[in-house]
């Protein structure tokens, strides 16, 4: 299978529209080793042509222009995206689906609790219905597999994370199962398995299982530390309270992803502050050390 990094950056992108923390600053005034990173969203495909696009971001446009592979080849309208799967309802995971409304039905797999959430308080799927109109795909939140019409050769195998609903969801401070998803996707021909998880809160046995079962981890690099965005003055949120797990310290991704062996591990969704994306700095070269590399727009990685 193919995995395209779409966007590799959290929300906002980096260099964020209104940010001046360090890294957005010093990389518009080219005074930095680093490169700009759109929204998250990543596509999979067995076969270049058939695309599986998961979440939807605002800087879609951009991250399809610069993808010839899922560009129209023939007719007048024509889309290499077959379906689309949402890890969750977040505005950087969502709002893309706007910028597809010209196209044909969307096949949209996403849980029960991202349905409601972009029914109710974020109502996209309401709107496109009088655009391209969406067909709703329930996808299972206990670790079950099912395979999406159009896509060949992978399973997928969804399940409920410890993390947040977005700040506008009626779950932001009442957690379901279903508000976010970790996916397993696994190449059923090779049995070949990539572990995506672009929100992740905390390191749940179902977790450890899917993380220690994977060839590849694409996982929440979004803080190196959890008051990241408080230290540079950027926010009043802690990593834990946006759901996210930060890298560095006791009990942080890296500390769990040093026990993994025999998988290749990504960092994905990476917030603007986070002092890895300057690839000069002593935490980047902390994960050179440790083997885990740091997703970029354009990644392609092949199993
Ligand atoms: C998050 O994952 O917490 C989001 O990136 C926040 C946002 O979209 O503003
Ligand atoms: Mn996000
Ligand atoms: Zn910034």
């Amino acid at each position: 299978m193919k995995i395209r990094v779409l966007g590799s950056g959290a929300g906002g992108g980096f260099p964020q529209w209104n940010c001046n923390c360090d890294n957005c600053r010093r990389l518009r005034h080219n005074d930095i080793n680093a490169k700009a990173r759109t929204q998250s969203s990543i596509a999979v495909s067995t076969d270049d042509t058939n695309w599986l696009l998961i979440n939807a971001s605002p800087d879609i446009r951009t991250q399809l222009e610069t993808f010839p592979a899922i560009q129209p080849k023939q007719g007048i309208r024509d889309t290499g995206i077959k379906a689309i799967m949402l890890m969750d309802s977040q505005i950087d995971h969502t709002t893309g689906l706007l910028i597809l409304r010209e196209g044909e039905p969307l096949d949209i797999y996403c849980s029960e609790m991202v349905r409601q959430d972009l029914t109710t308080g974020f109502p996209l799927f309401n709107m496109l219905a009088d655009y391209c109109t969406v067909n709703h795909h329930p996808i299972p939140v206990d670790g079950s597999g099912f395979e999406i019409a159009g896509i060949d050769d992978l399973r997928f195998y969804t399940h409920a994370l410890k993390s947040k609903a977005p700040p506008y969801s009626p779950h932001r401070h009442d957690p379901h199962d279903g508000d976010n998803v970790g996916v397993i996707i696994e190449q059923i021909s090779t049995g070949k398995k990539v572990y995506y998880s672009p929100g992740l809160g905390a390191f749940e046995p179902h977790v450890m299982r899917a993380m220690e079962a994977a060839d590849c981890l694409l996982v929440d690099g979004t803080f190196w530390t959890d008051d990241e965005m408080i230290c540079q003055k950027a926010g009043i949120k802690r990593a834990q309270d946006m759901g996210h797990l930060a890298q560095s310290g006791p009990g942080g991704m890296l500390e769990t992803l040093n026990t993994i062996d025999n998988t290749r591990k990504i960092l994905i969704h990476i917030n603007n502050t986070n002092p890895i994306l300057d690839e000069d700095s002593e935490q980047r070269q902390i994960l050179d050390q440790a083997g885990i590399e740091v997703a970029y727009d354009g990644l392609e990685i092949e199993l």
